[in-house]
């Protein structure tokens, strides 16, 4: 039996769909969600739901009896890193309990001297997490996520196509971005195929990218001149709060723009490709389906 957490949200849900595509039997799928209200497409497909929450260790437990082979998603709890760590460390303990053979944990692309790095806090959630899990002594397999590709409109902002112009304080660092239902396909691979036992995977595009290089492929798309200006990080904080943004999000884009810059995603690997048979969508086809 395989369970997959966060199967509400896009990654688990995509990572669902792709056990169904490569032949998985519905009987032989869970999903562990928040709000079986909002999970009726999944129970559409024939999986089991198990209602449990990160939180609530009996709900755990519970959720987790007869699996062997579970895939944590990384929590998105916006509000501190150590409610994240916890909440993972909540899932590996219950896991435990519950005799589960394997875990598979979606954590985030990292180069030495990370710990000086704008995300060094956002990293060391996800190293407490490896740490966790490596101690263990289940089976673990730790799948280091590149950065979304559908975080670059996001970075770019929703009026780029109307001003021309990229803000974003990322200088002319490189990162690795890969598509998240591609991240997902990786997932399911590692559910149905063996040796994957205590096994880190570094997974990221084969080719990392400016925004310079996304401004140029924008303005091929959207057939209009697009530029790119890295401003300072102070002026960055200036332009969003003037656009009203609240300050949870302005710390999050700076704390990415900065990120960018400092190289921390700047990391190409194939592994991603091998698993998927095939080359990783790029930058330039994300931003032709995305703006065409
Ligand atoms: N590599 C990257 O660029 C990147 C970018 C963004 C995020 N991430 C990480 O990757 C994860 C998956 O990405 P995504 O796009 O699928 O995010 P998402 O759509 O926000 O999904 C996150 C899932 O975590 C579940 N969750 C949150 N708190 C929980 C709790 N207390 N108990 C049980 N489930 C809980 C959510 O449940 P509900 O459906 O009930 O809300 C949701 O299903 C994110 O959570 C984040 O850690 C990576």
């Amino acid at each position: 039996m395989i369970i997959v957490t966060g199967a509400t949200g896009q990654f688990g849900s995509k990572t669902i769909d792709h056990l169904l595509k490569k032949g998985a039997e519905p009987s032989t799928i869970s999903a562990l969600v928040r709000d079986v209200k909002k999970a009726k497409r999944l129970a559409d497909t024939g999986i089991t739901l198990k209602a449990g929450d990160y939180n609530d260790h009996e709900s755990l437990i519970s959720a987790f009896k007869g699996v062997d082979k579970l895939l944590l998603v990384s929590s998105n709890d916006k509000e501190a890193f150590g409610n994240r760590t916890s909440q993972h460390l909540n899932v590996i303990n219950a896991a435990k309990e519950a005799q589960v053979k394997q875990i598979i944990y979606t954590s985030f692309i990292r180069k030495p001297h990370f710990e000086d790095s704008a995300i060094a806090a956002f990293q060391n959630s996800h190293v407490q997490t490896e740490e966790a899990l490596k101690a263990s002594g289940i089976n673990y397999t730790i799948l280091q996520n590149g950065i979304y590709l559908e975080m670059i409109p996001i970075f770019v902002g929703d009026k780029v196509a109307e001003t021309g112009t990229i803000m974003f304080p990322a200088q002319a660092g490189k990162a690795s971005f890969v598509l998240r239902e591609e991240l997902a396909e990786a997932a399911a691979h590692v559910l149905l195929t063996e040796s994957h036992e205590n096994k880190v995977y570094q997974l990221t595009n084969t080719e990392a990218v400016t925004f310079d290089d996304i401004a140029d492929a924008l303005s091929i798309q959207l057939a209009k001149g697009v530029k790119y200006h890295s401003p300072t990080l102070n002026e960055f904080e200036m332009l969003l709060r003037k656009l009203g943004i609240p300050d949870l999000y302005i710390g999050m884009f700076t704390m990415w723009g900065t990120a960018v810059a400092q190289g921390t995603m700047d990391l190409e690997d194939n592994t991603l490709q091998t698993f998927l048979e095939r080359k990783p969508t790029s930058m330039i086809q994300f931003i032709n389906q995305t703006y065409g």
